[in-house]
C-alpha cells in the first residue's frame, strides 16, 4: 500500500487549483441513469471514488467515455438493476442508484453498505422516502430488493437531514407520477448541484437548497451538460494548510459562497482571509487564536473539515471545543494526532483541545479520508518527518493531494507500494 512521506516545517506559498467536488460528482454521474440520452459532465475530479461510480454504471449497462475531467454517460442500455456487494463496499454512496433503478427500471437490488470507520451511517430514511413513493422494499441476504409498479409523489419529512437521502429522493421523484414533498431536506451545495443537473435535464426540482424541496414528476428526462461544482472540503483543507503553515495560499476555481463557516472561524483564528469572485486568499498569522467549532449541517460547519480544523486547534494559543453533531465516531484521527504530540481529550462527541508549541512528526495511520487529510496537514507543520500509512483513503477523495502541496513548497512525497 501507498504511503506519504512528509518533511515538515515548511511555509506554504502560491496559487492551488480547486478540482470538481467529489460528493457533487458522485450523484450527478448516477443521475445519467434517469436519462436515455447522452450526458456531458465536465470538471469531474479524478478520484478513486468516481473510477468507482464509473464501473458500477458501467455494470448497470451505462456506456461511459472519458477523457481527462470529461465523463460522458450514455444510459440508453441500462440493462441490469444490482449493485452487488463488492461495488458498494468500495462505496457506499453507490446506494444512490436505488432512486434512479426504480425510476428507470422499477426494480433495483443494492447491497445494503455497512458501518463504516466514522459510524454506522444506516440507509433507513433513504429506505423509507422510496416506501412513500410507492416501492415494495425488503432485506434480503444483506440486500435491499425494491420494486414498484410506478413511482408515485409522496409529502415526506426526513427526520434527519441526510444529504444522499435527499439526493436519492429526489432522483427518484423526478420519473414519478404526480407531485413529491421532501421536507426536512439536506441544503448542501451538492443538492442544489443535482438539482440543477436535474432540472436542465427537463425535471422539475423547486426550492433546492431550502429545506422543503418540491419535485413534479415528469414522463423523461433528456440529456445535457453540466460543470461540476468546486470541492468546498479540498478549497477548506488547503485554507488550513495556509493558516496552519503561516503560509500564503490562494485558491482558484473554488466556490467562496460554499465556505461561508470556514471562511468565518478561519478568520477567528487570527488568519488573513481575502474572497474574490472564484478565489480565496488565506495568509498565516504568528499566532493562531483557539476557536470552538461544533459541525453541522449545511450551511453549518461541515463535518468533512473537522478534523482538519482540529490539526489548526492543536497548535493554537489556548483552549477549544469542538463537538461533532453528525457522525457518532469521527474522532479517530485524535489517537494519531495524540501520537504527534497534540493534546486532545474527548468526552462523548466533544473534543478538548488544548494547543501545544509544535506538533512531531511521527509514523501515523489513515483511517478514513478526511482523518488522512488532517494527518497530512499535522505533517506538513510538524517537526521532522511524518509518515502516513493507507493512503488509499486520500485517494477517494483529494486529486493529487501531495502534487498540489509540493507546488506549494510542501517536501511531500508518496512511496509507491
Ligand atoms: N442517517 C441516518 N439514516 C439515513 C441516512 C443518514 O440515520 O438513512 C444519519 C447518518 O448516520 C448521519 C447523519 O444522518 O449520522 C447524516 O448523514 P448523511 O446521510 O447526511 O451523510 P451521507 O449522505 O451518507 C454525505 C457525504 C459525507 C458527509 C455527509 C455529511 C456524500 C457521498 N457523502 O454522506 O461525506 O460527511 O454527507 O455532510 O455526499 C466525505 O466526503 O468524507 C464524507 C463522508
Amino acid at each position: 500500500m501507498d504511503k506519504i512521506l512528509i518533511e515538515g516545517g515548511r511555509t506554504l506559498n502560491g496559487e492551488v487549483k480547486i478540482s470538481g467536488a467529489k460528493n457533487a460528482a458522485l450523484p450527478i454521474l448516477v443521475s445519467a441513469l434517469l436519462s436515455d440520452e447522452v450526458n456531458t459532465f465536465t470538471n469531474v475530479p479524478d478520484l478513486k471514488d468516481i473510477e468507482s461510480t464509473k464501473i458500477l454504471l458501467k455494470h448497470l449497462g451505462a456506456r461511459i467515455d472519458s477523457d481527462k475531467d470529461v465523463v460522458q454517460i450514455d444510459a440508453a442500455g441500462l440493462n441490469n438493476h444490482e449493485a452487488p456487494y463488492d461495488l458498494v463496499r468500495k462505496m457506499r454512496a453507490s446506494v444512490l442508484v436505488l432512486g434512479p433503478l426504480l425510476g428507470r427500471l422499477k426494480k433495483a437490488r443494492v447491497s445494503l453498505p455497512g458501518g463504516c470507520a466514522i459510524g454506522e451511517r444506516p440507509i433507513n430514511l433513504h429506505l423509507k422516502g422510496l416506501a412513500q413513493l410507492g416501492a415494495d422494499i425488503k432485506l434480503k441476504h444483506g440486500y435491499v430488493e425494491a420494486t414498484t409498479k410506478g413511482l408515485k409523489g409522496a409529502d415526506i419529512y426526513l427526520d434527519i437531514a441526510t444529504v444522499t437521502g435527499t439526493e436519492n429522493l429526489m432522483m427518484g421523484a423526478v420519473l414519478a407520477d404526480g407531485v413529491t414533498i421532501i421536507r426536512n431536506a439536506a441544503k448542501e451545495p451538492e443538492v442544489v448541484a443535482l438539482a440543477d443537473v436535474l432540472n436542465q435535464m427537463g425535471a422539475k426540482i423547486k426550492d433546492a437548497g431550502t429545506s422543503v424541496i418540491t419535485i413534479n414528476g415528469v414522463e423523461s428526462l433528456h440529456g445535457t451538460s453540466f460543470s461540476i461544482i468546486p470541492d468546498r472540503i479540498e478549497a477548506g483543507t488547503f485554507m488550513v494548510a495556509s493558516a496552519l503553515t503561516k503560509g500564503d495560499i490562494t485558491l482558484t476555481d473554488c466556490a467562496p459562497m460554499h465556505l461561508g463557516a470556514c471562511i468565518n472561524k478561519l478568520k477567528l483564528t487570527g488568519a488573513r482571509v481575502t474572497v474574490g469572485e472564484k478565489k480565496i486568499r488565506v495568509v498565516g498569522k504568528d499566532e493562531i487564536e483557539s476557536v470552538d467549532v461544533k459541525t453541522q449541517p449545511y450551511p453549518g460547519f461541515p463535518t468533512d473539515m473537522q478534523a482538519q480544523f482540529m490539526v489548526l486547534m492543536s497548535i493554537a494559543t489556548g483552549l477549544s471545543l469542538i463537538s461533532e453533531t453528525i457522525f457518532e465516531n469521527r474522532f479517530i484521527h485524535v489517537s494519531e494526532l495524540k501520537r504527534m504530540g497534540a493534546d486532545i481529550k474527548i468526552s462523548g462527541n466533544a473534543a478538548l483541545i488544548k494547543g501545544v508549541p509544535k506538533l512531531l512528526g511521527a509514523p501515523v495511520m489513515a483511517s478514513d479520508l478526511r482523518a488522512s487529510a488532517s494527518l497530512i496537514l499535522a505533517g506538513l507543520v510538524a517537526h521532522g518527518q511524518t509518515e502516513v500509512n493507507r493512503v488509499y483513503h486520500l485517494d477517494r477523495g483529494y486529486q493529487s493531494i501531495e502534487a498540489k502541496f509540493s507546488r506549494l513548497g510542501a517536501a511531500i512525497k508518496r512511496i509507491k507500494a
